[in-house]
């Protein structure tokens, strides 16, 4: 019994040590198969990794990394696309700082945005000029991503480049033809909007020298009340227009050689409305300023002038400001029905019409002008 017992339980151990034994065959045989499979996904991975590395340095584009860690940040990777387009060779720019492609032309404003992008590890994307080794420059056209490690933290910076001479070329002479373009149309405007004023004054003034000098005068009382030069300009330019409604007043009222009568009067008066009609409705800024001109320079500060007897900012700064130079240019040049009046006589009459005829601030900012200014 006891010798069946002891066979019985060295069977029963060696039967144990059998299943042991298939046990750990099998959990070898299964991390073979995993080792296996890790093999194969590391080759896989290896080999996407290196056609990546492959379509990446035959990009055309320039890409480079740069390593953050690493004392001025030098360039640790360079593709084909970086040495085409810089004309260095790998062992001439790693390890160095992309600065080196820069020159006495590099605009140093974009320089410091980049200082300040690559420092603060924000993405930067701007054109500047750069250097090629042979020392031609070009426009390169960089953008700079920072790129972080599964800890957040800053590990590299990707740049990419382009030569962009060419696009930029073409873009500024495109933009410098349109402005040429928009500067002609502007011009033609003016020079359309000045022979109207000349058809105006053909009649009663040949030479149109009071229109020129009446708008010299507003131009110089626009820029002392110290309006912007660009409106001071449109006032030079429209300011001629003031009487372009006497168009449409016959010759019999407009060369009166003596006094009109009160319904002549009244029929001259109207050239200020037939002047707003006749630019109404303008497109451009000097048109606009043309109408209000027209219609409102014989407007008076008390509100007694015409057509609509508008009182005091009720009329429109550029009608104030023609009314002064309009009456100050009558009095000091000859009529058929007065003589002309010297030029302290007549300050001192636009003087005195100061807050009746005149804004009072117009008149001061007249009264700065110097006497030269005036003839
Ligand atoms: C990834 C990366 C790419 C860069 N590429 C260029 C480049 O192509 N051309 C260039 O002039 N500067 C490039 N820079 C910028 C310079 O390396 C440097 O940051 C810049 O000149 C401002 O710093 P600094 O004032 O110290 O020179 C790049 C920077 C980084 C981080």
């Amino acid at each position: 019994d006891a010798k069946l017992q002891h066979m019985l339980s060295d069977l029963a151990a060696s039967v144990m040590d059998d299943l042991e034994l298939r046990r750990t065959a099998f959990r070898l045989r299964e991390n073979e198969i995993s080792l296996r499979e890790n093999e194969i996904s590391l080759r896989e991975t290896l080999r996407e990794k290196s056609e990546l590395l492959v379509a990446v340095n035959k990009l055309t584009t320039s890409v480079i990394i740069t390593n953050p860690r690493l004392p001025d940040n030098p360039i640790i990777f360079a593709n084909q696309g970086f040495t085409e387009l810089t004309g260095f060779a790998l062992s001439e720019i790693l390890g160095r700082n992309c600065r080196m492609l820069q020159g006495s032309q590099t605009d140093p404003l974009v320089a410091r945005e980049m200082r300040q992008a690559v420092a603060e590890q924000r993405s930067f994307s701007g054109v500047l000029v750069n250097y090629r080794k042979d020392g031609t420059p070009f426009l390169n056209e960089i953008m700079i991503n920072p790129v972080l490690d599964d800890e957040g933290e800053l590990s590299s910076f990707v740049g990419l480049g382009q030569d962009v001479t060419q696009r930029e070329q073409s873009r500024l002479l495109l933009e410098h033809r349109v402005e040429e373009r928009t500067a002609d149309l502007a011009h033609s405007q003016i020079e359309i909007l000045q022979r109207l004023a000349r058809a105006a004054e053909f009649r009663d003034d040949e030479t149109g020298q009071h229109t020129q000098r009446v708008a010299r005068t507003a131009a110089l009382v626009a820029s002392a009340l110290g309006m912007p030069e660009e409106t001071v300009t449109l006032i030079y330019q429209a300011a001629p227009l003031h009487d372009v409604g006497k168009i449409a007043i016959s010759d019999l009222i407009l060369l009166k050689p003596g006094k009109l009568t009160e319904e002549e009067f009244e029929t001259m008066k109207t050239h200020a409305e037939i002047g707003a009609a006749l630019l109404s409705h303008g497109h451009s800024e000097v048109m606009r300023i043309a109408e209000r001109i027209a219609g409102t320079h014989h407007e008076r500060w008390d509100g007694r002038g015409y057509p609509e007897q508008l009182v005091g900012e009720q009329i429109p700064i550029e009608g104030r400001i023609l009314a002064v130079a309009d009456v100050f240019d009558a009095l000091t040049h000859e009529r058929p029905y007065k003589e002309a009046w010297s030029i302290p006589e007549a300050l001192q009459e636009i003087t005195n019409q100061s807050g009746r005829h005149f804004d009072p601030k117009v008149v001061a900012a007249f009264l700065t002008l110097a006497h030269e200014e005036l003839l």
